[in-house]
């Protein structure tokens, strides 16, 4: 695996690449890699001749009081999992590169509407910052197909709105939701939670499944249902930010006609915030 910093230099071997019919993948990462991570490249192996992946913890999409300093950077065990998995080519940016002139830079990427709910109504800022870095990355690595994870559903759903707006060249592919063995959805921020937490934090992906249960048995209470939710997650010594049945298309609170339903939720298990989500298709 070649690694660039520098992005001039890795756009110069991928657009030599591409010019000679090669398609490039790309996984966009802030790195602390984990199985999850490990299987949108392998997944994207089978999309792409040349896989790419990059490594940015991505300032302008942490708010004021969020975990950005305590962001778990880990390059070199990231380095031998990626070379494990034979990628070809991983950047690493640092922050002057993506952005010289601070994270106030000039040009920024908002995408409308699906970024105001569900996460975006506590974090306001955060998916003009993903919007942005990952058009920078776009444009630095030229990629032809990324997969973005299902754990971050909305973070796809936006990205890929985003691709479509602005006609990008390029294939967005969704990557299934990786799980603990006691199903606990895998994420960088898993790492914050004692064995303690992490057995009690399973209940998370157990509430929102009897939800997505009670819904395809065709109870279409969804107020009530959420109430419910709300309340076992309390029990279980969750603080829910929130737990929402929406539309999966548009993200607007579901309605009783909705064939394509996610149940999405963001809680604090101790110091992490944890997001997990199911989507529904009835018929
Ligand atoms: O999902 C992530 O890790 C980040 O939001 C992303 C897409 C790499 C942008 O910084």
């Amino acid at each position: 695996m070649q690694i660039f910093q520098d992005p001039y230099q890795i756009q110069q071997e991928l657009r030599a690449l591409k010019c000679a019919g090669k398609r490039i993948g790309l996984i966009p990462t802030m790195g602390n890699l984990h199985r999850g991570h490990l299987s949108l490249f392998k997944l994207a192996r089978k999309h792409c001749d040349v896989l790419v992946g990059s490594i940015f913890v991505n300032p302008m999409q942490f708010g004021a009081n969020e975990d950005l300093d305590k962001y778990p950077r880990t390059l070199t065990n990231d380095v031998k999992k990626l070379q494990s998995i034979k990628v070809d080519y991983l950047f690493t940016p640092t922050n002057e590169i993506i952005y010289p002139l601070g994270t106030k830079i000039n040009t920024s990427v908002e995408v409308n509407r699906l970024t105001k709910r569900l996460c975006g109504e506590s974090r306001p800022q955060h998916f003009k910052g993903v919007a942005t870095v990952v058009n920078i990355l776009f444009n630095i690595l030229m990629p032809d197909v990324v997969v973005f994870g299902k754990k971050d559903y909305q973070q796809y759903l936006i990205l890929s709105a985003m691709v479509k707006d602005l006609f990008l060249p390029i294939e967005i592919i969704a990557g299934e939701i990786i799980r603990e063995d006691n199903g606990l959805a895998m994420s960088s921020r898993n790492k914050f939670l004692t064995e303690q937490e992490k057995d009690k934090a399973a209940a998370l992906r157990q509430i929102i499944s009897d939800c997505g249960n009670e819904i395809c048995s065709g109870n279409k209470n969804f107020m009530q249902l959420k109430k419910q939710a709300i309340a076992s997650l309390k029990e279980q010594s969750f603080k829910v930010d929130y737990f929402d049945i929406c539309n999966a298309i548009n993200l607007e609170d579901a309605t009783a006609n909705d064939k394509q339903i996610l149940i999405a939720c963001a809680a604090w298990m101790g110091q992490p915030r944890l997001l997990d989500n199911l989507e529904i298709t009835l018929n």
